[in-house]
């Protein structure tokens, strides 16, 4: 059996993937810690569309986590077509203030898993001259974010590494996108304690839904595009700011738009 296999589908981004590709009677794999959630969102979609759908729970800043997944689905002959490597996190904060042990899962899940899971799979797909691979980035990918120096730089990682993997790509038949959305509806905020965007917030209401995201995402891998810049029009703007600006002077801008108060 062929699937998809996404990252983080517990929540946010991630289970609006698995509801839009199980429209598209896709089988999916979905990986992340809370094993309760992914049964209920498993028994939903199973109900609703006719589609095979694997659960495994699996903290990814675990030392074997891609290789237990790996092999996992190696022996039930569940073969993986696309790959959404969503699962990430972030921290708000003064980076001396953070919390190293954070720090070091960030780099872990964002970085680490996302890389190893990609070296795993880009060569089945590359030999079976098809295959699809989005690897969720950020806006935040586009420049420095003080305050989230970290999580933005976890970020820069992805979009560089998979817009490299897309131009590798282009003649394998394997499709490859970084996504990067601007704020958008989730846990996300919450996760990286970041106040500002509590739910009540005029932020958080201005921010995209994630359905927008996912839909965006879903036609710009098939369009060939290496990258996609979803939701609200300021996206495409603040995405675009430092082509136009000084770096020294975009960055003094975020410092003190994100200095905690
Ligand atoms: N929301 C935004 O504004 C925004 C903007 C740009 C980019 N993004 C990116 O979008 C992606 C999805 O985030 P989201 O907004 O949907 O946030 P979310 O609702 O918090 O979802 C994060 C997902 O990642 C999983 N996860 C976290 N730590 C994990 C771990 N150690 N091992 C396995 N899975 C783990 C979570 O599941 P468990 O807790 O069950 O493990 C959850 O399913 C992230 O990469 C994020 O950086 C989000």
């Amino acid at each position: 059996m062929s699937a998809a296999l996404i990252t983080g589908a517990s929540s946010g981004i991630g289970t609006v993937f698995a509801q839009e590709l199980a429209k598209r009677n896709k089988n999916l794999v979905l990986v992340a810690r809370s094993e309760d959630k992914l049964q209920q969102i498993a028994e939903k979609l199973q109900a609703e569309y006719q589609i095979e759908i694997q659960t495994i729970k699996q903290d990814l800043t675990e030392r074997n986590a891609v290789n237990n997944i790996f092999n996992q689905l190696e022996s039930q002959q569940i073969e993986i077509d696309f790959l959404i490597n969503n699962a990430g996190f972030g921290g708000y904060g003064s980076f001396p203030q953070t919390q190293w042990e954070d720090q070091q899962k960030m780099i872990q899940l964002n970085i680490l898993a996302l890389v190893e899971l990609t070296y795993k799979y880009l060569p089945i797909m590359i030999s079976n001259n098809s295959g699809r691979i989005i690897n969720v980035a950020s806006t935040a990918a586009f420049q420095p974010m003080p305050y989230l120096s970290v999580y933005a730089a976890t970020k820069a990682f992805v979009l560089n590494f998979t817009e490299a993997l897309w131009a590798e790509n282009q003649n394998t038949g394997v499709k490859i996108l970084a996504l990067c959305p601007g704020p958008t509806k989730t846990e996300f905020f919450n996760e990286a304690g970041w106040k500002r965007f509590n739910s009540n917030s005029s932020e958080y209401q201005n921010a995209d839904e994630p359905i927008e995201v996912v839909k965006t995402a879903l036609q710009a891998i098939e369009e060939g595009k290496s990258y996609s810049v979803p939701g609200r029009f300021l996206n495409q703007v603040v995405t675009n700011m430092p082509r136009f600006f000084p770096r020294e002077i975009i960055t003094k801008i975020v410092e003190k738009e994100f200095r905690p108060k």
